[in-house]
């Protein structure tokens, strides 16, 4: 059966629900990466605290701090290789990919952000892959969050889109540069995640692995 969408964009869709049956799985496997490379706060060029905690997995993990954001091979908090980016992450990364009309997405990068209540992430461009021909796959987990669409600038105008434990975002192609936010999480709770809400973007970066 085709599980429900919701399109926001041309090449952006919301797939309800989709990751549901792995939902489980894919928390205690954050559990397990997160032990290895732990969450941490990370800051701006300018010196802000970046709210939301992250860490990565993957070929390629995305780091900012004064010297400003990249992708690095190496976890500057562990000095170690990021951890393999597990099975389970590839195949439902694929298969929404697919949903969407991206065939043979392969990601070698994917970003672990946890926000707590009152955390959220504001308007961004994912930019810093090399070859954008690839789309970006965010899987939510957790508490719901309300996703901020916007477009090709900081100011158009933009669309807000409930984001709930097991749902899959995906844009590319003419949608793949919009701005995009989280607005702070409100009070709730679930199950496997308590008060907090994870979200997991899968990206290929370009670079050579
Ligand atoms: C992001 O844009 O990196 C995160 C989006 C989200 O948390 O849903
Ligand atoms: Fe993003």
């Amino acid at each position: 059966m085709k599980k429900q969408h919701i399109q926001i964009g041309d090449e952006g869709f919301i797939f309800k629900g989709f990751a549901n049956d792995i939902a489980e799985t894919l928390v205690d496997t954050i559990k397990e990466l997160t032990a290895m490379s732990p969450l941490r706060q990370m800051t701006t060029k300018r010196g802000y605290q970046v709210k939301a905690e992250m860490t990565s997995c993957g070929h390629y993990g995305w780091v900012s701090d004064k010297q400003g954001y990249r992708y690095e091979v190496l976890d500057p908090l562990s000095q170690q290789p990021w951890p393999d980016l597990p099975e389970i992450f590839q195949s439902i990364a694929a298969s929404a990919a697919g949903q969407a009309g991206f065939d043979h997405f392969k990601p070698d990068a994917c970003l672990i952000n946890h926000y707590q209540p009152g955390v959220g992430m504001g308007l961004h461009q994912d930019k810093d892959e090399l070859d954008l021909s690839h789309p970006i796959v965010s899987i939510s987990l957790g508490v719901p969050a309300i996703f901020i669409f916007g477009g090709m600038h900081r100011n158009s105008e933009h669309n807000f889109y409930l984001l709930e434990h097991g749902d899959v975002a995906v844009w590319g192609g003419k949608d793949r540069l919009r701005y995009h936010g989280i607005k702070p999480l409100k009070l709730s709770h679930h199950p496997l995640t308590k008060q907090s809400r994870y979200n997991l973007t899968l990206r290929k970066t370009g670079y050579i692995s």
